[in-house]
């Protein structure tokens, strides 16, 4: 893990450095709170989640808006969140209230501030929007250009048919959000449970093409893919079963609604620790047999399995997200030889 001593603080990089930080920073479990419960807010201080993000939008009503902002301004102001990565989201576009959200909390407490999460992007020009009015924010506010991402989040048809250019709408772009909810009622399906299969689909994955098109846009253009919420909070197993699928499919992540569904994200989207050990395994045997003193040979078995450079990559992925995780090979021979 990243020594904090040696990360400069986020007004001392420049701002490619800063963005290529916070995209590369893990978000297996990325935590909704209410900007409008200041009891929710202190709860979600302790959890131990890879990225917060205090809402705005559609978990706060109408009427709430802005005590909800003064929550939050406050709430950055105090500190003290055990996720290393602090979010905001503001309200979409077609409302009233984007603006004065941005005015507000990143005038106010922008350096508090590592990204804004954008909802139901519908095209690039949206980003494009909040990137130039977040810059003249952060000019006034005497921050340096530049340093707070954008987490767009895709969550009808018509946004994810433009995803290539929201991805690549502005240097700012960290992530690509799924919203299923807001999704399932733009395309009509046929559900009101969110994160769960609408009942007559069977078999198969009823999200998959959208799950496979967030990822694939966001993995061409160097971007997280995080997926969202699973509703049924009490329903330990269900979430597990759903976080599964798009971890297995390659998500770097999944919004988190309760404490009770923090520890199995972590878990299901961290390798396992013989996945961890297999991947340190394949990237030392590889190392070595593609060397001079190991007979530079480009392929290679390892136990049963033949091993090329495609091999290492794959290994790669696992590793990284290990050791971005904390982990570390269950036994020091599996990298010596
Ligand atoms: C989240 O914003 C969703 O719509 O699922
Ligand atoms: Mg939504």
């Amino acid at each position: 893990m990243t020594d904090a001593r040696q990360v400069p603080p986020p007004s001392a990089q420049d701002p490619v450095a800063r963005i290529a930080d916070l995209r590369a920073r893990p978000r297996r479990t990325v935590l909704a709170v209410p900007g409008s419960s200041v009891r929710m807010i202190d709860k979600a201080r302790g959890l131990p989640v890879d990225e917060v993000f205090l809402d705005l939008e559609d978990a706060v009503a109408g009427p709430a808006k802005d005590e909800a902002r003064e929550n939050v301004v406050a709430a950055l102001h105090t500190g003290g969140f055990a996720a290393p990565t602090v979010v905001v989201r503001v309200n979409a576009w077609d409302t009233e209230y984007t603006v004065r959200d941005v005015t507000e909390v990143v005038g106010r407490a922008g350096s508090k501030v590592d990204a804004l999460l954008l909802p139901k992007v519908r095209s690039a020009s949206e980003v494009v929007a909040l990137d130039l009015v977040l810059t003249q924010v952060e000019k006034a506010a005497g921050l340096p250009a530049g340093h707070i991402g954008i987490e767009p989040q895709i969550e009808d048809a018509l946004g994810l048919t433009n995803i290539t250019g929201i991805a690549t709408s502005s240097p700012r772009v960290l992530t690509l959000v799924f919203g299923p909810a807001d999704f399932m009622a733009s395309v009509g399906m046929r559900t009101l449970t969110v994160g769960e299969q609408p009942e007559g689909y069977t078999p198969g994955d009823a999200y998959h093409h959208v799950l496979m098109s967030i990822l694939v846009a966001a993995r061409a253009h160097g971007l997280q893919a995080i997926d969202g919420p699973f509703l049924k909070v009490r329903d330990e197993e269900g979430f597990r079963r759903a976080a599964a699928r798009t971890a297995a499919l390659g998500f770097d992540g999944k919004w988190v609604l309760h404490p009770s569904q923090v520890d199995a994200g972590n878990e299901v989207f961290s390798p396992r620790q013989d996945e961890f050990d297999k991947a340190e395994g394949i990237l030392a045997a590889y190392a070595h047999s593609t060397s001079v003193e190991g007979g530079a040979r480009g392929a290679v078995m390892f136990g049963d399995e033949m091993l090329d450079e495609a091999s290492r990559k794959m290994a790669l992925v696992v590793s990284a997200r290990g050791r971005a995780a904390g982990m570390t090979v269950s036994d020091p021979t599996i990298t010596n030889g």
